[in-house]
Parts: structure tokens; C-alpha cells; sequence
């Protein structure tokens, strides 16, 4: 089953300590966290949007969205777009709703029981959340890949393979061609081309990974969604992961949640900063890096606080 069962291991902690910008001397004034503060005290907080990502070209729009897991609000108001052919991280401590938010979008919630949703969201314009939407064709139309490699007890080539037979295709020079170019496309192809027919089981946890983005590629989905995607790889896997979503993002919008601040500084073009169920700032990951808009943003980019 390609999307049935959700990532819910623990969480790792790594990344924090690890941050991109740490020259600036420390700072000995306490910093206001006004809308930080805010979002404690459960007031409503207007998130600061950066203003080329108001008008973007959405390939995902998210319009005050809000979810809860039974009598517990998980989501709380979120309004973005998710600009198409760029990579957007999603940022925030442990429990701030990335995961959350990204399984919102292909709809992964509902195998949960007691979530209940409110708002709207759409793909490339069209409902995810209308009461008439097919959802196993919506899943079809958003790669997913999860923090730990999940390949299929079965042979590399039939993982690889295994959205497209789902969907009823069994010719052998489709499925050959198709197994090919995503192998290619995810970087692996050549580890993997002389023993196809090998239980995927048999790779390495960085080659595991790529395989599954290989599997999640295979059928062009519009978007590609990556949670924590590098957080069970080592440094020289996790490097190749990254090469590979830059190479990816040539043809896919990419959303990727990461708890590491230096791959989101070097992966992405966006980032979004969420806290406790909001949508904090969002704006380029130049910017977010090195002039954000809010001080709690630079507090939390730099590993100060969270
Ligand atoms: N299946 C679930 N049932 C009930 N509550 C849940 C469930 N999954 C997540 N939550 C709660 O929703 C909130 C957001 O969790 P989520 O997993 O989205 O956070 P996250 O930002 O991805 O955290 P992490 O960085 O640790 O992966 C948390 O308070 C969490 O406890
Ligand atoms: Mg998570």
C-alpha cells in the first residue's frame, strides 16, 4: 500500500545546533516575541508574508486552513501559496504542525480517526477538500516520501514501478522506460541498473531513499512532498538527497519539511517558520536567513530559540 500508514516515530532532534548564520555576537537584550507571545496567549496573529510570495503563481493555495485531532486544534488559520517549479521548506519546533500540514495535502489525515478539517485548499486549482473528491486520484497527482526509507518487500524495479501497476499499467516497455527515467532522475540509476530484479530491501538507507523518490516521481506528480526526508541518512547520503531535490526541482515543485536550518538555507528558494499550529513568516530563504522580517524568526534560524 503506497500511502496507507503515516510516519509517527519519534522525533529526531538534530538540526538546531547546527545553524547556518551564527556570526552575529549574541545578543544580551531580551528579544520581544510579539507574535510568538500572541500565538501562546492563542490570539489570532496576523503571520508576516513576504509580498512576492502573496501574488506568487500557487501551485498549492491554502486558505484559512485549521484541522484538529479530535478536541485538539493541531492547524490553526493558515493562508499560503506554494509557488510552482521552486523548493519551499516548512521550518518550526517539534510539533508546530509540519508534518500536519503536509499530510493535509494529499489528504493523508483522513486515514487518522477524529481529524476534522476546516477551509480550503487547492492544487493546481483544483478542491483537495470538496466532498466529490477522488482522493486516490488526488494522492496520484503528490509524491510523498517520509523520514524513514519505506521501499516495498519486493524488487527494486517493482517498487519503482508499483504507482503505475496500481493504476492498471502493465506494459513491460512502458514500465521498463518509466523504471529507467526515474531511477535516472533520482540519482541512483547506476548503483541499481545490474540488479533491478534485487530485493530493495538489500540497499543502503541513502539508496532506500532514493528509490522511494524514484517511486514517488515515477507517475509526474504536480508536486513532490518530502517530510524530514534526510533526517535517518548519514552526511554523505543526506548530500546526495540534496543534489537530488536541487536536480528535481528542475522539473517538480518540491515542499519539504526539515529540521536541519542548513538545508533548508541550502535546498530551498522559500521558507515557511510555523509555531505551535501558525504560520509564522514566509518569504525567500535568503531573506527568512538573513533578514527576516520578525526578530523570533532570526531567533529561531540562528538556534536561539525553539
Ligand atoms: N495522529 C495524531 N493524533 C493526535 N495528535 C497528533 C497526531 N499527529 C500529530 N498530532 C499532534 O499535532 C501536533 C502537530 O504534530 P506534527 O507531527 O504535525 O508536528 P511536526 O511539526 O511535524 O513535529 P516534528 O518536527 O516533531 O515532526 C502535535 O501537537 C502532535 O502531538
Ligand atoms: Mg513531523
Amino acid at each position: 500500500m503506497p500511502y496507507a500508514g503515516t510516519e509517527m516515530s519519534e522525533k529526531p532532534t538534530q538540526g538546531l545546533r547546527h545553524v547556518a548564520f551564527q556570526t552575529e555576537p549574541e545578543k544580551t537584550q531580551r528579544v520581544e516575541y510579539r507574535v510568538i507571545e500572541a500565538i501562546r496567549r492563542g490570539e489570532p496573529v496576523d503571520p508576516s508574508v513576504h509580498a512576492s510570495l502573496k501574488d506568487c503563481d500557487g501551485v498549492i493555495e491554502i486558505d484559512s486552513f485549521n484541522l484538529w485531532y479530535g478536541q485538539a486544534q493541531a492547524i490553526y488559520d493558515i493562508n499560503m501559496k506554494i509557488p510552482r517549479g521552486e523548493v519551499t521548506a516548512l521550518i518550526g519546533p517539534s510539533g508546530c504542525g509540519k508534518s500536519t500540514l503536509l499530510r493535509s495535502i494529499n489528504r493523508m489525515n483522513d486515514l487518522i480517526g477524529g481529524v476534522r478539517v476546516d477551509g480550503r485548499m487547492r492544487l493546481n486549482g483544483s478542491p483537495i477538500y470538496a466532498p466529490d473528491v477522488d482522493v486516490i486520484g488526488l494522492r496520484k497527482r503528490l509524491g510523498m516520501v517520509f523520514q524513514k526509507p519505506n521501499p516495498f518487500p519486493m524488487s527494486i524495479y517493482e517498487n519503482v514501478v508499483y504507482p503505475l501497476r496500481i493504476d492498471g499499467e502493465n506494459r513491460r516497455r512502458v514500465l521498463e522506460e518509466a523504471c529507467e527515467r526515474s531511477l535516472r532522475s533520482a540519482a541512483i540509476w547506476d548503483e541499481v541498473k545490474d540488479r533491478l530484479k534485487q530485493s530493495a530491501l538489500g540497499l543502503s538507507g541513502g539508496q532506500q531513499q532514493r528509490l522511494c523518490i524514484a517511486r514517488a516521481i515515477v507517475a509526474d506528480p504536480e508536486v513532490l512532498l518530502l517530510d524530514e526526508p534526510c533526517s535517518a541518512l548519514d552526511p554523505i547520503a543526506t548530500l546526495r538527497i540534496e543534489e537530488l531535490i536541487t536536480q528535481i526541482a528542475e522539473k517538480y515543485t518540491v515542499l519539504i519539511v526539515t529540521h536541519n536550518m542548513q538545508q533548508a538555507a541550502r535546498v530551498s528558494k522559500n521558507t515557511a517558520f510555523m509555531y505551535l499550529g501558525r504560520l509564522v513568516e514566509y518569504g525567500p530563504t535568503a531573506d527568512i536567513f538573513q533578514t527576516p522580517a520578525l526578530p523570533e524568526t532570526e531567533q529561531y534560524v540562528t538556534g536561539r530559540f525553539g
